[in-house]
């Protein structure tokens, strides 16, 4: 059996079947959640903040995306992957844009790219589209254009801004998008939006009627110190399993009792998952 394709989602769509989506950004864990028969694995430029540790995603490059792309492709056999296009990437010109998605899926090895925005990007969408590139949008809360929106909030409250969303979320749709994440927006919204869409709604923080959900992995598995936002669900703690092992590997360093392949593994539970 090999990748899923956009056929495969568009079903998923027809039949009423919910898709969950997470992010990942090396091998072992795309390897762990590809096994675990996720459909939908995103390299998403949130690496810059989870993985690289950057205030936002805007200083992600190219190259981080290509070598966490490869990666991703690396680790999973029957997932379809996004790798997204970072900052400025796809906004100077269509040339540019279509240079740079090009590398994600050659050198990358993804199957789509995903970008933000709306009307501002239906060209680059639209000639994507016509060189073989799926295109994945992005709408709502965009975190690349993070200063121009003055914060991580939700987005299209008032009924200009709903409108606006709704619309632009048809004009994706119209110039080849195969599918539209929905982030921080109101949950009549995204729900008014999936039904208007014949193509998947990917919803985070965007109520529970959208086609499907995407997460972070980090903040599902608690991976991430600095905060967990509020749309976001954790349901392991696996920061406390690596405290744990690298506080055991220490004691028994310093204790002069560490032997390899001595089957040291501690059966306990850590403390501390949540849901
Ligand atoms: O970069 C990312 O992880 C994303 C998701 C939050 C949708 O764009």
């Amino acid at each position: 059996m090999g990748r899923l394709t956009l056929e495969d989602l568009r079903a998923m769509k027809r039949r009423g079947e919910k898709i969950p989506m997470l992010t990942a950004y090396d091998y072992p864990v795309a390897r762990i959640l590809d096994e675990a028969g996720i459909p939908l694995l995103l390299v998403g430029d949130s690496l810059g903040m989870v993985v690289l540790g950057y205030a936002s995603t805007i200083p992600v490059t190219m190259e981080d995306m290509i070598r966490h792309t490869r990666a991703v492709v690396s680790g999973s056999r029957r997932a379809f992957i996004v790798a997204d296009l970072p900052f400025m990437t796809y906004s100077i010109s269509v040339e540019e844009a279509l240079r740079n998605a090009a590398r994600l899926i050659q050198e990358g090895g993804a199957q789509a790219v995903k970008l933000e925005g709306g009307f501002p990007v239906l060209r680059v969408v639209r000639r994507l589209v016509e060189a073989g590139i799926p295109v994945m949008g992005h709408l709502g809360l965009t975190p690349q254009a993070i200063h121009q929106l003055g914060g991580y909030r939700v987005q299209g409250k008032n009924p200009e801004a709903a409108q606006r969303l709704l619309e632009e979320a048809r004009a994706l749709e119209k110039a080849g998008a195969f599918a539209v994440v929905l982030e921080c927006i109101p949950s009549s919204l995204a729900a008014e939006i999936t039904a208007n869409l014949s193509i998947p709604t990917l919803g985070i923080g965007a109520g529970p009627d959208c086609d499907g959900q995407v997460q972070v992995i980090s903040d599902l598995i608690g991976l991430f110190p600095d905060f967990l936002p509020r749309h976001a669900c954790r349901y392991v703690n696996v920061a406390q399993w690596i405290r744990r092992a690298a506080l055991s590997f220490a004691r028994q360093v310093r204790a002069g009792t560490f032997t390899p392949g001595e089957g040291t593994l501690e059966e306990e539970q850590p403390e501390g998952g949540t849901t």
